[in-house]
C-alpha cells in the first residue's frame, strides 16, 4: 500500500509539474495579443526558467515519469469501462504524444539536436508555413494538453471544500487562457506570413537569427518524429497486448464469485478490486473519486466471505472511520477478493454525488446510539378539533407545533417529525448520552412554558387550555436514515422509542405532564426523588422500569452553564 501510495503522488507531481509548465506556456503565447514582440519578451521569462538546466531536467523528467505512470494504470486497470470523465481524460491524454511530437520535436528537438533558437518568430512561421493541417494539430494539441490537465486537477479537487469555493474562479481561468492563448495564435500567425510574403530581407534575417534548420535537418525532424509516433503505438499496443496475456493466465486459476442485490453476479480471476468486478459485470456502481479511495461513495456492506478479506489499509482505515463505518463495511475501489463467494451490497445509490457521501454518512447504513427520546401530544386534542372550523385547528396546531420545536431545538434536540398532534424529538445524535438526557429534561420543561405561553395568548380563541403529555425516555437505538425518495430523513428505531412513546401516553393514566425514566434522570445524574416513582413493565425488558409522574414539566430544573459544560441546578 505504500507503494501505492508513492504510485499516487508521483503521477500527480508530475502531472502537476506538467500543468504549471502548459499554464505558463499558454500565458506567453496570449502575450501575443499585445504584439509579436511582447510575446518574445515574456518567452525570455519563460525559457530563463524551463529552458535552464534544472527547469529542463524537472520537466522531462516529469513528461517521462508522468507517462510511464500512465501507461503503468493502464496495464493495471482491470476494466475498460470507464465514468464519462474517465473516458474524456483517457482518451485526451492517449493523443497528447501523436498531436504534440512535432511541436516538440520542431521546438525542444531542434533547439538541443540543431542549435535552433525557437523563438515566436520561428515557430509561428514554421506553423503557418505547414498549411491548414499543421495549424489544426497545433489547435487540436493545445485544447487536449489543457483539458487533460484541468479535467485531472478537477478530478483530483472536487472534493475538497476550499476547492468548491474556488471553483467558478478556476473555471473561468480554465476557460479564458486557451481562449486568450489561440486568439494570439491565430493573430500573429497571419502577420508573420504576411511579413514573410512582404520583405524576403526579413525571413533571411530571422532564418539566420533562429539557426532556422535547413532542408536535410528538417528531414531528420520528420524521421524522428515518425519514429517517436511508431515507437508510442508499439509502446500503447504492448500495454494491449499485456493486459490479454496477464487475462489469459489469471483465467486458469481460481475464481472469484460476488452476488449483489437483485439476483446480479461477476466473477472473475483474482486481481480486479470490488468496483471493478462491478464494472466488468455492468452492475452500475458509485465511484465519485474514480476509485482512488478518497471519496467513500463506493462502499458496500460485505457479508458472507468477509472473513476472506484482507485487512483494510491505513488509508482505507481512515476513509471508513470518517464515515463511521461498521467493521462489515468496506471501500469497493479498495478491496481485491481472494477467489471465493462474497454477498456484496453498495450502500449509496449508482449516481451518488460527493456531497452526499460526506454528508452524514455514518448515518446511511444504520448506528447504534445512546440517545434520548422525547414523545408529547395535546391531550383532548380530537374533541377540541370537534368544536372548531378546519381553518381554526390548523392555526392552532401550527401555533403549538412552532412552540414546541422551538423548545427542543433551543435545549438542543432534533424534531425528528410531528405526527397528527404529537411529536418526536431525538436527542444526542451528536455528543455524549449524559448531556442529551439533559437536554431532553430541558427540551419537556421548555415545552411546558412554551405551552403556558401559548395558553395565554390563545386565551380568547380556547374554550380550555391546551395540554399536553410528554415522555422521555434513553437508551440504545438504531439512527439512520430511513424512507424513500424526498421522505427519507434522519430517525431512530429500536426498543427505547417505543418505550418512550408508551412513556407518553401514561401521562392520561398518572394525570400529569410528564413521565420520564429513572434510566434518563440517572444518566442526565438529575434528582427527580421528590416525584412520585412508579414501576412499570415495558415490552423487551425482564425488569420493572422505574418512572417518574411529573405533573407539571415547568418545574423541572434549569440547566445552568458552566463553561462549555452544561449542568442542571435546581431552581
Ligand atoms: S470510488 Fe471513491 S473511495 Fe472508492
Amino acid at each position: 500500500m505504500k507503494g501505492e501510495r508513492l504510485f499516487r503522488s508521483l503521477r500527480l507531481w508530475s502531472g502537476v509539474t506538467l500543468f504549471v509548465y502548459v499554464f505558463s506556456h499558454l500565458l506567453n503565447h496570449a502575450f501575443g495579443l499585445i504584439s509579436l514582440q511582447a510575446m518574445e519578451t515574456a518567452l525570455g521569462y519563460f525559457a530563463a526558467v524551463w529552458r535552464s538546466i534544472p527547469g529542463a531536467i524537472v520537466l522531462y523528467g516529469a513528461l517521462l515519469l508522468h507517462l510511464s505512470l500512465v501507461l503503468w494504470s493502464l496495464y493495471r486497470r482491470r476494466t475498460l469501462k470507464l465514468s464519462r470523465s474517465e473516458i474524456v481524460q483517457v482518451s485526451m491524454g492517449t493523443l497528447i504524444v501523436p498531436l504534440g511530437v512535432s511541436h516538440v520535436i520542431g521546438t525542444s528537438g531542434a533547439r538541443a539536436f540543431a542549435g535552433v533558437d525557437p523563438s515566436y518568430g520561428y515557430v509561428l512561421l514554421s506553423i503557418w508555413s505547414g498549411g491548414l493541417k499543421e495549424i489544426l494539430i497545433q489547435f487540436a494539441f493545445v485544447i487536449v494538453v489543457w483539458v487533460h490537465g484541468c479535467l485531472g486537477l478537477h478530478l483530483l479537487w472536487r472534493l475538497h471544500p476550499t476547492y468548491h469555493r474556488w471553483r467558478d474562479l478556476a473555471f473561468a481561468v480554465a476557460l479564458l487562457l486557451p481562449v486568450l492563448a489561440l486568439i494570439a495564435f491565430f493573430q500573429r500567425g497571419p502577420e508573420i506570413m504576411m511579413l514573410a510574403a512582404q520583405d524576403a530581407n526579413w525571413v533571411a534575417a530571422l532564418r539566420a537569427k533562429t539557426h532556422f534548420p535547413s532542408n536535410a535537418v528538417a528531414a531528420q525532424f520528420f524521421a524522428a518524429m515518425n519514429w517517436t509516433l511508431f515507437g508510442y503505438v508499439v509502446v500503447l499496443g504492448g500495454v494491449f497486448a499485456a493486459r490479454i496475456g496477464r487475462d489469459v493466465i489469471e483465467r486458469r486459476g481460481a475464481l472469484v464469485r460476488l452476488s449483489y442485490p437483485n439476483r446480479r453476479a461477476a466473477q472473475g480471476p483474482t486481481g480486479p478490486s470490488i468496483l471493478e468486478f462491478s464494472r466488468l459485470a455492468g452492475i452500475p456502481h458509485a465511484s465519485v473519486c474514480g476509485g482512488r479511495g478518497r471519496c467513500s461513495t463506493c462502499r458496500v456492506r460485505i457479508g458472507r466471505g468477509i472473513d476472506l478479506l484482507e485487512a483494510a489499509s491505513p488509508a482505507e482505515q481512515r476513509v471508513l472511520a470518517r464515515i463511521g463505518a461498521p467493521d462489515n463495511v468496506r471501500l469497493a475501489c479498495q478491496v481485491h477478493p481472494q477467489p471465493g463467494d462474497y454477498d456484496i451490497t453498495p450502500l449509496l445509490a449508482a449516481g451518488a454525488v460527493a456531497q452526499e457521501a460526506l454528508a452524514q454518512a455514518a448515518h446511511h447504513h444504520g448506528q447504534e446510539r445512546e440517545i434520548a427520546v422525547l414523545f408529547a401530544d395535546i391531550r383532548g386534542f380530537t374533541s377540541l378539533a370537534e368544536h372548531r372550523l378546519p381553518y381554526d385547528t390548523v392555526f392552532v396546531l401550527n401555533r403549538y407545533f412552532r412552540a414546541v420545536g422551538e423548545a427542543i431545538e433551543a435545549a438542543g434536540g432534533h424534531v425528528d417529525k410531528f405526527i397528527g398532534d404529537g411529536v418526536m424529538a431525538l436527542f444526542g445524535l451528536k455528543g455524549d448520552p449524559a448531556a442529551a438526557c439533559r437536554m431532553a429534561l430541558d427540551a419537556a420543561r421548555r415545552m411546558a412554558i412554551a405551552i403556558d405561553a401559548l395558553n395565554e395568548s390563545l386565551s380568547g380563541d380556547l374554550e380550555v387550555p391546551l395540554r399536553i403529555g410528554i415522555g422521555l425516555h434513553a437508551g440504545v437505538a438504531i439512527v439512520g436514515e430511513l424512507g424513500y425518495g424526498a421522505s427519507r430523513s434522519l430517525t431512530a428505531i429500536g426498543d427505547s422509542v417505543n418505550t418512550a412513546s408508551r412513556l407518553e401516553t401514561m401521562t392520561k393514566d398518572f394525570a400529569c405532564e410528564l413521565v420520564v425514566s429513572d434510566d434518563l434522570a440517572q444518566l442526565a445524574m438529575i434528582d427527580l426523588s421528590t416525584w412520585p416513582a412508579h414501576e412499570i413493565s415495558v415490552r423487551g425488558r425482564t425488569t420493572a422500569l422505574t418512572v417518574r409522574a411529573i405533573e407539571d414539566a415547568a418545574l423541572l430544573p434549569a440547566p445552568v452553564k458552566t463553561g462549555k459544560t452544561a449542568a442542571i441546578a435546581a431552581q
